[in-house]
């Protein structure tokens, strides 16, 4: 049986099988998966808007997908009474189970609600996380790389993505770089209600890895730290966090932090920090070799579009630690940049801006390519790759009239020499329009693929670039396949 065909006999099966009860305030809303603390373990977590229980239940999946599995595996977790802040002090109950002593690679089904009640949710099904050896088998490690969505306005984009989730090779994660819903909290938190559901087709299969974004931060980000869980919740409010995934160790980072001193100050910088140089400096890069980080808003800002990139611009040099800006000169102690080439950061992606971009291997604003600089193919880098992926769909975009602007940096006036590619910036600098995501491909130890598909072509792929490394670790200390003097390295002062 191909797999295309299986999946569908799933779908059509869960469907059929469905317990689901609608409209009901006890009805679990936003179910949605998290990575676990081990490798064999996923979290769940939904909302209800009145008090239920917190069970799940759940089961390995029949092979050929013509059965509904046998669900009778229970996991009880834990509800939060959480109370809006706004007007109507609107009440809802967040309900975290943790799902445990998975078989790695296992497709599960699972139903989520109240036994007592006996009310469940659809039957969803996830693919337990892989061991290093099943990702090195195949198929490859795939992560959805998108920041930046609202509710109605990324419809185009929530689709595509509903076809990745329910494909024939489902993304095993998807990562969002913070700026949900637009906003969460809005109408006392009913736009996030929205927003979770629309989101369930995609996160209650594939496990929604996240970071914060400023659309987040209304009363000290509460409706972000309360609707999700990922790793160290308890401890970090879903702000920073690392997790090892396949060939790969990513690093939730809270770039936000330098703007909202009101949330954060200089004594969290500093925890977070240390935190994260802690964590680069202990990834075992034999286990996991690669080395991505991800948080909203980026380091590198090439569109020139009014205050937003320049609110980028002080991101940039406040989190390169290379400048001195207004008001928030502390965060200068903090050169969070130098972390990355200092411990060999691969990639790093980020959103904010409501385009798509990616840079050359670059440092300190210097391109440090390796030994091949085609704009397609990074072989040897010397630095961190930096991609801007926030063209999820911002409640400010529309599709306008006229295709984005979409090539090569250098048909942007002034453009900056580390930008490689973008679409959505005019030749003026100006934001034009772009609505796409990435999907990244860890193909081995030592390539990975980012490919990115527009909503705006029908799902067409836009761009297709790779790193391609023999050798992992701190950039300054790499071996490489070429005799380059470090001298040469500089391609660009
Ligand atoms: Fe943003």
């Amino acid at each position: 049986m191909c797999r295309a065909f299986t999946w569908l006999t799933i779908l059509l099966t869960l469907a059929l099988t469905s317990t689901a009860s609608a409209g009901t305030s006890h009805d679990p809303k936003g179910v949605h998966l998290s990575f676990g603390a081990s490798d064999t373990t996923m979290v769940v977590t939904w909302t209800t808007r009145k008090e239920t229980e917190t069970n799940v239940r759940y089961g390995p999946s029949d092979p050929g997908g013509a059965t509904p599995a046998d669900l009778s595996i229970n996991a009880i977790g834990d509800a939060r009474k959480f109370v809006d802040y706004g007007s109507t002090s609107s009440v809802r109950y967040v309900h975290v189970a943790t799902l445990e002593g998975l078989t790695p690679g296992q497709i599960y089904e699972y139903q989520v609600g109240d036994a007592k009640l006996d009310r469940w949710s659809k039957v969803f099904w996830f693919n337990a996380k892989r061991t290093a050896e099943q990702y090195a088998e195949g198929p490859p490690l795939r992560i959805i790389a998108l920041c930046d969505i609202g509710f109605k306005e990324s419809d185009s984009v929530v689709e595509l993505l509903t076809q990745e989730v329910h494909g024939e090779q489902p993304p095993d994660a998807f990562v969002q770089c913070g700026d949900f819903a637009y906003d969460l909290d809005d109408e006392n938190g009913g736009v996030g209600d929205q927003f979770m559901k629309a989101m369930e087709p995609i996160a209650a299969y594939v496990p929604w890895m996240t970071s914060a974004g400023n659309h987040e931060a209304s009363h000290n980000f509460t409706h972000y730290r309360e609707r999700f869980t990922m790793p160290d919740r308890s401890k970090t409010d879903n702000h920073y966090y690392s997790i090892d995934v396949g060939p790969v160790h990513i690093v939730a980072y809270n770039t936000e932090a330098l703007f909202w001193p009101a949330s954060f100050g200089v004594e969290y910088i500093q925890r977070m920090y240390e935190w994260m140089e802690a964590d680069l400096a202990s990834v075992d890069r034999m286990r996991t070799p690669w080395v991505v980080v991800h948080g909203h808003r980026p380091i590198f800002c090439e569109a020139a579009d009014g205050t937003s990139c320049a609110f980028n611009e002080n991101a940039a040099f406040l989190q390169s630690g290379k400048d001195a800006r207004d008001g928030v000169g502390h965060a200068l102690r903090f050169p969070i940049e130098d972390l990355f080439y200092k411990y060999g950061v691969d990639l790093a992606f980020y959103g904010h801006e409501h385009e798509y971009w990616r840079t050359f291997p670059v440092y300190d604003e210097k391109v440090v390519n390796g030994t091949d600089v085609s704009l397609n193919r990074y072989f040897e880098p010397r630095g961190t790759v930096h991609v801007t992926t926030g063209a999820g769909g911002n409640i400010n975009m529309d599709r306008g009239d006229d295709p984005p602007s979409r090539g090569t940096c250098d048909m942007i006036k002034d453009n900056s020499p580390w930008c490689a590619f973008q679409s959505g910036v005019d030749h003026g600098g100006d934001r034009s329009q772009e609505f796409a995501y990435g999907v990244v491909t860890f193909e081995s130890g030592s390539k990975m693929t980012w490919e990115h598909f527009s909503a705006l072509d029908d799902g067409k792929r836009i761009d297709l670039w790779s790193i391609e490394t023999s050798s992992h670790g701190p950039f300054a200390r790499r071996t490489y396949s070429d005799n380059l003097s470090d001298a040469a390295l500089i391609a660009t002062e």
